[in-house]
């Protein structure tokens, strides 16, 4: 496994990988979530490429930046068990020169649900992986669930700008217990740790009812607020069920695919999950046919 920080050591180790290539875009403190991004690429592609960068320009300026987990070495080591051959572990200063003045913004897709609480936020992902793709080149390039409007704003660029980039969908690799791994559960005490199930118990919730057949978007978030409601210390954010593509809030009864999705703040860290409904579309083929699928 090739370790490259600047881009032109990038641009050779990249030139020197042949046939299909997937990108895994990381900031690292890799966890079981990331790896399986990691293995997917790894079972359809010649070559796999990681990239592990805390991008400065998608966090607000009262967010996590200077305090978000780091942890290089033991990163590096689970990328070289998977197999991956080639990672790019760049400075900001590589990423972001002095007179930097370009940015992407994918517009409505961006401001709705956490687009109203973070308002540059996917701003920043759009251009820092609009610049990891054109920086690497990939055939695919895979994300995960977790971050369902990421993955929604992302194919939404990579259709407008025709991107030669097919995107890969990995579905949300859990706790035993139902919580979604995410590098933020460490700010949660152990007290917290156990009322933050209460975000898939609602996701079950809602599945379940448009299992027995419910289609009615204020039915199901009135089934997920209720069980929210039991567990008093979480503040609720957002509760949505929103068109799959879109990401609009739907008020009317559908039969497409719709996400479910929930920001729940359990003590320090603000929590994501979501489900895509029907909840057999929760894998790798049904998340990429439908979530964020633009033709
Ligand atoms: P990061 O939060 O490190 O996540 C990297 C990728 O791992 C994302 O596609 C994210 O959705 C996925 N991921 C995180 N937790 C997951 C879980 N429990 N199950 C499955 N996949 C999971 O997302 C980012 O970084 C950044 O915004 C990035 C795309 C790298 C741009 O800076």
């Amino acid at each position: 496994m090739q370790v490259t920080q600047n881009l032109s050591d990038l641009r050779v180790a990249r030139g020197a990988l042949r046939g299909s290539t997937g990108l895994v875009p990381t900031m690292g403190a890799l966890h079981a979530g990331h790896m399986a991004l990691v293995e997917q690429a790894r079972a359809t592609n010649d070559g796999v490429i990681a990239t592990i960068f805390v991008n400065p320009t998608q966090f607000g300026s009262d967010e996590d930046l200077s305090s978000y987990p780091r942890s290089l070495e033991n990163d590096l080591e689970k990328l070289a068990a998977a197999d991956v051959d080639l990672v790019f572990v760049p400075t900001p200063d590589v990423m972001y020169a002095r007179d930097f003045q370009t940015y992407i913004d994918v517009e409505r897709v961006s401001q709705r649900l956490e687009g109203a609480h973070r308002p540059d936020h996917f701003r920043g992902v759009a251009t820092v992986v609009a610049k990891l793709f054109n920086l690497t080149q990939p055939q695919r390039a895979y994300f995960g669930q977790k971050d369902a409007q990421q993955v929604v704003v992302i194919r939404r660029m990579v259709h407008d700008l025709n991107m030669p980039v097919k995107i890969v969908v990995v579905p949300t690799t859990r706790e035993a217990d139902g919580l979604a791994l995410s590098s933020r559960n460490a700010y949660l005490t152990e007290a917290e740790r156990q009322r933050a199930t209460v975000l898939s118990r609602a996701l079950d919730v809602a599945a379940a009812q448009y299992e027995a057949g419910e289609r009615t978007p204020d039915a199901l978030r009135d089934a997920m607020w209720a069980v929210l409601r039991a567990e008093p210390t979480a503040q609720v954010d957002y509760v949505s069920v929103a068109d799959a593509v879109t990401l609009e809030e739907l008020n009317e009864a559908s039969q497409e695919p719709m996400l479910a999705s929930l920001a729940v703040q359990i003590g320090e860290p603000r929590l994501l999950d979501n489900r895509l409904l029907p909840a057999h579309l929760n894998t790798v083929d049904g998340l990429t046919a439908h979530l964020g699928a633009l033709s």
